[in-house]
């Protein structure tokens, strides 16, 4: 056997107030820290690309230079201008130029240098050559960040024009950031996350106590509305009980039975709150029946049936006209249905009649033939369950049948002979579980 998963409404409230407070932290904080991460790639992005152009303008001008001097090939000039231009080599504050790649606009072939001291200066390496060779146009320049074997490091392609201001050869330099420089971003992004999170929970810590007195006010005004709106269901019960040959403590009962039988078969709160609507408004619709008819002593004719028939239909009429009131349709348009499918209004049989119909069906009958009425006797229990079995899969659904008898002999003791006050007070402790405090009807 199960039972419905209940937790106040409080308890759900608060709930999702921490879990949104701390889902905001956690999000903010994060916004804010890829921001500022990409905040200082950009501004690493930027210093590098001052500082490298203005050593790779020095490094072509002395390789030009070689070139005319010696006459030689562009290559090796370009190397011993490499080995020359000590100044790139040079560890600075912000990093290192690891790799340089010189090529022609739309010649094959290329000059390389890469720092061999680089631990992991084959994977650059290797790692450029694939890369195609990006021709931007002339005096536009392309940086970005890139990861080679697990190290950040900045790639640039700066084109180089020539005195006609055309361009004459275009550079690809990947540059290392040091220690130093990847740490201080680190601290940087740690900083403004943790500084955001100081400021949420700060923020949080001020608010809280304010939304929780809100909470608490809009809880107890909720809690209000339900007990407004249950005392309305038991009144509207005791009208068509004042008005009929039936009595409170029939709709009391008659509710208990059917909640104690739907806890058996683990129903959760929100069939248990339709199955306590619907057992207290079942009767409702004959609010519209004749006073001739409803309050006849007598066998009705079959003409007379026929009317009465009709309060099923006029009690759906006035429950589904309630948004609060609608769930009890079930148990208002089914409770005349019969199992074998001779019932009424719609003649449903087995189990295409609404489950909590079939329930109630089996509580009603079992407390009309036990209860006193003005013009009969009550049955005894056994009398009663005897005439239930006999209507075993004519009537009622011999399944649920099954679970009412395994209990009904101690419901019977427990209910049948009880005061009115005294079932009203158990029926506001079943409210008080299934209305009060079920939250789990809400979502987040
Ligand atoms: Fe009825």
């Amino acid at each position: 056997m199960s039972y419905a998963r209940k937790i106040s409404l409080k308890t759900f409230a608060y709930r999702i107030l921490v879990a949104r407070l701390a889902m905001m932290t956690v999000a903010i904080a994060l916004l804010l820290a890829v921001a500022v991460y990409m905040m200082e790639q950009t501004r690493l992005e930027q210093a590098f690309v001052a500082e490298t152009r203005k050593d790779l303008l020095q490094l072509v001008a002395r390789t030009q230079m070689i070139q005319s001097e010696r006459k030689g090939n562009f290559s090796s000039a370009f190397h011993q201008a490499i080995e020359e231009s000590a100044a790139l080599r040079q560890k600075d504050e912000l990093g290192d130029v690891v790799y340089i790649r010189f090529y022609l606009p739309g010649i094959p072939g290329a000059e390389e240098y890469t720092d061999s001291s680089l631990g992991y200066h084959e994977a650059v390496r290797n790692h450029m050559r694939a890369l195609p060779r990006p021709e931007p146009g002339a005096k536009q320049q392309v940086s970005e960040t890139m990861k080679i074997d697990g190290h950040l490091l900045l790639h640039a392609v700066l084109p180089i024009t020539n005195i006609k201001q055309d361009v004459s050869l275009y550079t690809q330099v990947v540059y290392a950031p040091s220690e130093p420089v990847i740490k201080s971003m680190n601290k940087s992004v740690l900083r403004a996350a943790l500084g955001v999170i100081a400021v949420v929970f700060m923020t949080t810590i001020l608010l809280y106590p304010v939304i929780v007195r809100l909470v608490n006010r809009l809880t107890a005004f909720s809690q209000n509305l339900i007990t407004a709106n249950l005392e309305t269901l038991s009144l509207l019960g005791c009208v068509i009980a004042k008005r009929d040959s039936s009595t409170d403590e029939h709709n009391y009962r008659v509710t208990l039975y059917a909640v104690r039988i739907a806890e058996k078969l683990g129903m959760d709160a929100g069939e248990m709150r339709s199955l306590v609507k619907g057992a207290f408004l079942h009767d409702i619709g004959k609010i519209a029946i004749q006073d001739n008819i409803l309050r006849k002593k007598d066998q009705l004719t079959a003409e007379e049936f026929e009317i009465m028939k009709t309060h099923v239909n006029h009690g759906l009429d006035v429950v589904t006209r309630s948004t609060w009131l609608r769930d009890a349709e079930a148990v208002v348009g089914g409770h005349h249905e019969k199992y074998d499918g001779k019932g009424y209004p719609q003649g449903t049989s087995g189990k295409d009649i609404p489950l909590l119909a079939r329930i109630f069906a089996v509580a009603d009958v079992f407390d009309a033939l036990t209860s006193v009425r003005p013009y009969k006797e009550p049955m005894g229990c056994e009398a009663a369950l005897e005439i239930l079995h006999h209507r075993r899969n004519t009537h009622f659904d011999p399944e649920i049948l099954d679970v009412f008898m395994g209990q009904a002999k101690s419901l019977y003791q427990r209910y049948a002979n009880r005061l009115s006050d005294e079932l009203r007070s158990e029926l506001l402790d079943v409210a008080g579980q299934y209305f009060h405090d079920g939250a789990d009807g809400l979502t987040y």
